[in-house]
């Protein structure tokens, strides 16, 4: 199967993007044909600074590779470079209904907090997205919740097409972990875990175990002191359980009985050593990579080469389909 997913080259990346997205492109990469894309086209849409841009998408590499991703085995690229996903996004854009794109929660909730700046590109969003996936013929896409609705959006551009112009593209399907598709910020366990809120509401992949202690123990928990899984009622401890659970591998059943009679203090220390070693090898490799320069910018040119491969090939259907000239 054929595997598309992308991360925006903005802000620190969380245990929330790792649990909800990198954690199962790792499992799918073993088996699949996988394509892990850098969306820089994405990141223009909301404000951010031209000079750390190049920058940030190069860490974002040396983040995929330190959390396991293959060059070897997986496609590794940034989207700008493949310019068919501008293309194909231009070309989707004529089929796709306002209606759709206006009714998007991400969509809702950004233009609210970007209300003064709103530009096209927030709307359009959903379009490019959906050009991402179809260019590459993806069957799954891996991703957390928040992008499940954008995922279902790109089948239905998906079949519109096809019906109007004749089968061009596979329908894909979303592929939501069973856990941690929705990890929780620290700070405010109603809200998920996000870059762009503050550093103390979530625990970066590369934070040096002094944060991690320091951010865990901070975490907001609920009156009581019993550790016992409860979403409603105690939002705050079960989304730390949550995390414990999918980095120790230990079900919250044997969670709980862990930490049967101790309170909560006991429980965030745990929880925070244990944060401390799954990450160890996150920074230790990125500090590697960070003195490779030459290395990584090679796999990004090898992933290009082969993803283009891949874009081309569909642009020239979706082309002929179209009734464009051929190039
Ligand atoms: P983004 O940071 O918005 O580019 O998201 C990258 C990936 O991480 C997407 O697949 C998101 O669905 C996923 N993701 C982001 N925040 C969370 C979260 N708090 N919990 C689980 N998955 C998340
Ligand atoms: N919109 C996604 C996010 O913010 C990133 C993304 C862009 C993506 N294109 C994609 C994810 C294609 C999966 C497939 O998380």
């Amino acid at each position: 199967m054929r595997v598309f997913s992308g991360i925006q080259p903005t802000g620190k990346l969380h245990i929330g993007n790792y649990l909800g997205a990198i954690k199962q492109w790792i499992e799918l990469q073993e088996k699949n044909e996988c394509v892990f894309c850098i969306v820089d086209l994405h990141a223009l849409t909301v404000p951010y600074d031209p000079k750390t841009l190049q920058e940030l998408i190069l860490e974002k590499v040396i983040v995929y590779l330190a959390s396991g991703i293959n060059p070897e085995k997986s496609i590794i690229f940034v989207q700008s470079s493949v310019k068919e996903h501008s293309e194909l996004a231009w070309l989707l854009n004529t089929i796709t209904p306002l209606g759709d794109l206006a009714r998007m929660t991400q969509y809702k909730e950004k233009s609210k907090k970007f209300e003064k700046n709103l530009n096209a590109g927030l709307l359009n969003y959903p379009i490019l997205m959906a050009a991402d996936i179809l260019l590459y013929q993806t069957d799954l896409v891996p991703v957390g919740e928040d992008q499940k609705q954008h995922v279902e959006l790109a089948r239905t551009i998906a079949r519109k097409f096809n019906q109007k112009f004749g089968e061009v593209f596979k329908i894909p399907e979303v592929r939501l972990p069973k856990a941690g598709a929705r990890i929780m910020s620290l700070q405010n366990p109603a809200k998920k875990m996000s870059k762009t809120d503050g550093p103390e509401s979530y625990i970066g992949l590369f934070d040096e175990p002094e944060e991690i202690r320091t951010k865990i123990m901070r975490a907001v928990t609920d009156t009581g002191k019993i550790v016992k899984y409860n979403e409603k009622l105690k939002p705050g401890i079960a989304n730390l359980i949550t995390i414990y659970s999918l980095f120790s591998g230990k079900s919250i059943k044997e969670i709980e009985r862990k930490f049967k009679g101790k309170g909560y203090a006991e429980f965030k220390k745990s929880l925070a050593e244990l944060l401390v070693d799954s990450l160890e090898s996150f920074r230790r490799k990125k500090k590697e990579l960070l003195t490779r320069e030459v290395y990584v910018k090679e796999i990004l040119s090898q992933g290009t080469k082969r993803a283009q491969v891949i874009a081309q090939s569909t642009m020239q259907e979706v082309r002929k389909k179209m009734g464009l000239l051929p190039h």
